[in-house]
């Protein structure tokens, strides 16, 4: 029996020992990682795959006629084919692999909306935006003079639906808008929200960094034009990430960075670019980090994103619950449809502070502004403190986080 298999008999998932970093004490405690929304461990069969990789197989991609080459290209490729199986991409070519959903949503802002804005036109996103898609509409704003327009939330950290709709006016030509929140974990209702845009003609791209690791996503039921990922939030190597994009979309939209790979033919008097989706691939690319994203899709998949979604929601009522009840401790975020993270405040403890007093008992967590400024200035708070959960935690880790919270909460006392 496979250690997947073995570790999953029970109706909750007890994965912790397919993790070589979880298995470790910080300041001589058993680590409990709560951190994964920022990046997720990886799990042992990923860790063994780009080691393999690196000892055996490594050469570029795409250029050689040796057997590494070959073997290296074979990899890099299947594992664009399981990602998109993973998200169910109509074609291969509608998976751009980038250095991550910073990368792809840049992508998008200079090659899709550049061309395509002018002053007078509209940028619509939600006030729940990680700083990766907020900033690039900035930028692509300020360069065509087009409008950055900000649909509102509400005191539990959920988009008002009936204003984001009247904000789909005809001037908008892009609605860019996370699927759950770093900051807070708000599900966003994406299939009534995309097909509000459609009826209208609108794109839409999704930042799904946060969704992909924690629920099955299928983009042709979405409808979504774009979506962006990262790898290392679901449990694969940092510096790599995908941009799926619908192929007529991708097709009609020019490169957005030039060099090795994204060409067929190269002459100082002009150049012939490739097909999808090398187009948008210039130069050589991080091919271990994406062969260990495609071991990662094995290993959720093996799991299943299902089983995955359902472990996770029943950690994540029992952490709301746990630490409602935690003395003097607020909840941040509160919406009706959320995934897998939890932000708080301990009485008027900075969260720095608790942050570290947790990092000493072996809790990991985040503190600060989570790249999402806008949503702490909603809660009028500089920042706060976030356990985010993945498919290896468990509920004795919720306990050893509220028993470390309470003894934080004495030592200010
Ligand atoms: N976006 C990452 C986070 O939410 C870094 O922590």
């Amino acid at each position: 029996m496979s250690q997947v298999q073995a570790s999953n008999s029970g109706a909750e998932l007890n994965l912790r020992d397919d993790f070589p970093a979880l298995l470790q004490e910080i300041h001589g405690h058993e680590l409990v990682y709560l951190d994964s929304a920022a990046s997720a461990q990886q799990p042992k069969s990923v860790i063994d795959t780009v080691a393999r990789y690196q000892q055996h197989d490594h050469a570029n991609v795409h250029r050689g006629v040796h057997t590494l080459s070959h073997r290296a290209t074979e990899a890099y490729e299947g594992a664009r084919d399981k990602l998109q199986g993973f998200i169910n991409a109509r074609s291969r070519s509608e998976i751009v692999l980038t250095s991550g959903t910073t990368e792809s949503i840049n992508l998008v802002a200079q090659s899709f909306c550049r061309p395509r804005l002018k002053p007078g036109d509209k940028v619509l996103i939600t006030h729940l935006e990680h700083h990766s898609n907020i900033v690039p509409w900035q930028f692509v704003c300020e360069q065509t003079g087009a409008e950055m327009l900000v649909a509102p939330i509400d005191s539990r950290g959920q988009l008002e639906l009936d204003a984001l709709e009247q904000l789909l006016t005809d001037d908008v030509k892009m609605l860019a808008i996370g699927h759950v929140s770093n900051a807070l974990g708000t599900i966003n209702p994406l299939r009534k929200i995309i097909s509000l845009a459609r009826e209208r003609d609108i794109p839409v791209l999704v930042d799904g960094a946060q969704a992909v690791p924690h629920m099955a996503v299928d983009v042709q039921e979405l409808g979504c034009d774009f979506y962006a990922f990262s790898g290392h939030k679901m449990l694969g190597p940092t510096g790599t990430g995908v941009l799926f994009g619908k192929e007529a979309l991708l097709d009609d939209m020019p490169p957005w960075q030039g060099g090795g790979d994204m060409i067929l033919e190269v002459r100082f008097d002009g150049t012939v670019f490739n097909e999808l989706p090398y187009k948008f691939e210039a130069g050589t690319p991080n091919i271990a980090g994406v062969i260990g994203l495609g071991a990662a899709v094995d290993y959720l998949e093996g799991i299943s994103m299902d089983r995955i979604a359902a472990h996770e929601a029943t950690l994540l009522d029992y952490l709301m619950q746990q630490l409602s009840a935690v003395d003097d401790l607020r909840l941040i975020g509160t919406a009706e449809h959320k995934a897998s993270v939890q932000s708080f405040m301990l009485g008027d403890i900075h969260p720095h502070d608790l942050g570290t007093i947790l990092d000493h008992q072996g809790i990991a967590i985040r503190t600060g502004h989570h790249c999402a400024m806008p949503v702490m200035d909603f809660f009028k708070l500089p920042g706060t403190a976030r356990a985010s959960l993945a498919l290896y935690n468990s509920r004795d880790d919720v306990d050893r986080l509220c028993a470390a919270i309470r003894k934080a909460a004495a030592v200010f006392a």
